[in-house]
């Protein structure tokens, strides 16, 4: 099977988590893609999503569900999103899509993560795929030298020549080289250095059921 296919398969199989009636938190990416297409067809069983970037709610949107802004929902049962990479206690490395921030606040207001990917997404360790990292320009090269005192080496993130702009106004870095051992007190450091908006690492808001497409079909793991 194809990649793209193995983004199917979980797309679809996502299904199962959503209660009818209920308004679902929707992530953000080309695996969120999949699971969207596969809601648009049971968009008259549930009320509307919220979403997690501009992209995925013109998605939504273009299916005929209705978007919900997330501060007017108080709380949502589960939020569907993929990842960059996610280990085996749930922890995941988020943002390749520039939505980390928007994706971080919809898990939180959700009761259940469930993560949909492939299998290449499985890692024995964070910190392979380069962290995203959402920053406020001002703060960007000072952010990018405390990465390179953890050993790691930061580089902001173009698009079309020019620094990517967030759906939130801000910047991102893109730092390898790190290694993450400690998920929780990572995310908890580096959330707290100025000017850092959010950092990729998904560890207080970790996966609590992972979907993972494989050759042999969709594998569930609980976390
Ligand atoms: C976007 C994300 C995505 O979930 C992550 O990048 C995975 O994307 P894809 O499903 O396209 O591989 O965090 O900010």
């Amino acid at each position: 099977m194809t990649q793209d296919e193995l983004k199917a398969l979980v797309g679809q199989a996502a299904l199962q988590y959503v209660t009818p009636g209920e308004i679902v938190g929707v992530g953000t990416g080309s695996t969120v893609n999949k699971f969207i297409d596969a809601l648009a067809g049971i968009k008259d069983q549930i009320k509307g999503a919220v979403s997690s970037s501009e992209a995925s709610t013109a998605r939504l949107k273009a299916a005929g569900i209705p978007v919900f802004e997330a501060e007017a929902v108080d709380a949502l049962s589960v939020y569907i999103d993929g990842a960059d990479e996610i280990d085996h206690q749930g922890y995941m490395i988020k943002g390749g899509g520039a939505a980390l921030t928007r994706e971080k606040i919809v898990a939180a207001q959700s009761s259940r993560f469930v993560c949909i990917a492939d299998e290449s997404k499985l890692v024995k360790a964070l910190g392979a795929f380069p962290l995203p990292v959402e920053v406020i320009p001002m703060s960007a090269a000072r952010v990018a030298r405390q990465f390179e005192a953890k050993g790691g080496k930061a580089v902001l993130r173009l698009k079309d020549g020019q620094p990517l702009v967030t759906d939130n106004g801000q910047h991102i870095l893109d730092v390898t080289g790190l290694s993450i051992t400690d998920p929780l007190g990572f995310e908890s450091e580096v959330n707290q250095w100025p000017g850092v908006v959010t950092v990729g690492v998904f560890a207080h808001q970790k996966a609590s059921v992972c979907l993972l497409g494989t050759s042999e079909g969709v594998k569930t793991l609980s976390f």
